[in-house]
């Protein structure tokens, strides 16, 4: 059973029951889901071969900082780094580290800030080109699916509805859906209910409501759906280390439809475009 309330009466933390926002909230997530994107907007000139993802993760923390946010996954479970680099065959939650980026290599870039306390929760592909016609296919197909998911978003449409519109487009390309990971409700709360899965069926699970904030983060693979974890127990891999994708943005349900909070300023949505295919 799915039950809801109002996110001023709801405690802090996260609870099974499924927050509804006020104008207020809504305000601070734009703030934040800006700084989120402003923050990849800053990246994109930076993405190139012989770049270290560390030194991405540098230049990431210091623009958190600098704009008196904070990055929440540095005190996330252990986690020591703003942003998650996953490069190529890595589903998500790469970690920053001494290895240059390669020609071909295609890498998401994930960025969560807490800007009043409000969480903005943000991811785009980046490309260090010229990269394979079979890597751009995917990276475009999956930002279209997390597209078509949003576009299902408005007050009585379901997060099946969501689901089932990413599953469908990514599937006609013959591509699968990641299941082991999905997005999730936030606000005040980095990973808050609902849990958002990117593949459904129409007409079931939550019914959308004004004042909902979520996530919609879809993965994408060339391969099969399955993932395996690393032993640093965070980087997370295609089982069968076949290309992946991941485009993510937070977003909030309004009266009649939805409001995406994280936004490129600069309008560099899918900063993957910006390569050539070899
Ligand atoms: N930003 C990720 C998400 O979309 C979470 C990363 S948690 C970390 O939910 F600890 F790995 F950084
Ligand atoms: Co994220
Ligand atoms: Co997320």
């Amino acid at each position: 059973m799915t039950s809801y309330v109002a996110a001023l009466e709801a405690p802090p933390g996260y609870t099974n029951e499924i927050k509804l926002h006020g104008p207020e909230a809504f305000e601070g997530m734009r703030h934040a889901g800006r700084l989120a994107a402003e923050c990849l907007d800053m990246l994109v000139p930076h993405v190139k071969a012989g770049v270290t993802t560390a030194s991405l993760d540098d230049l990431a923390r210091t623009f958190v900082t600098d704009h008196g946010a904070l990055p929440a996954c540095m005190f996330y479970k252990g986690y020591r780094h703003t942003i998650c680099t996953s490069i190529n065959h890595v589903v998500c939650h790469g970690i920053p580290g001494p290895k240059p980026l390669k020609e071909g290599d295609i890498v998401n870039i994930d960025v969560t800030v807490i800007v009043d306390g409000w969480h903005g929760d943000h991811s785009r592909m980046f490309a260090v080109g010229p990269v394979k016609r079979r890597a751009m296919r995917l990276m475009d197909t999956t930002y279209e699916c997390l597209m078509r998911g949003l576009a299902e978003i408005k007050p009585g449409a379901t997060l099946g509805d969501v689901g089932a519109a990413i599953q469908e487009h990514a599937e006609r390309q013959h591509y699968s859906v990641v299941e082991a990971f999905c997005g999730h409700g936030l606000g005040r709360v980095f990973h808050d209910s609902p849990n958002v899965l990117h593949l459904g069926k129409r007409g079931k699970g939550v019914v959308l409501k004004p004042g909902m904030m979520f996530t919609v983060e879809p993965m994408i693979n060339i391969g099969r759906r399955d993932v395996s974890l690393l032993s640093d127990g965070w980087t997370a891999v295609t089982r069968d280390r076949s290309l992946t994708a991941q485009y993510e943005h937070s977003v909030g349900v309004t009266e009649t439809g939805v409001e995406i909070f994280t936004q490129s300023p600069a309008g560099l949505h899918e900063p993957h475009k910006l390569v050539e295919v070899a």
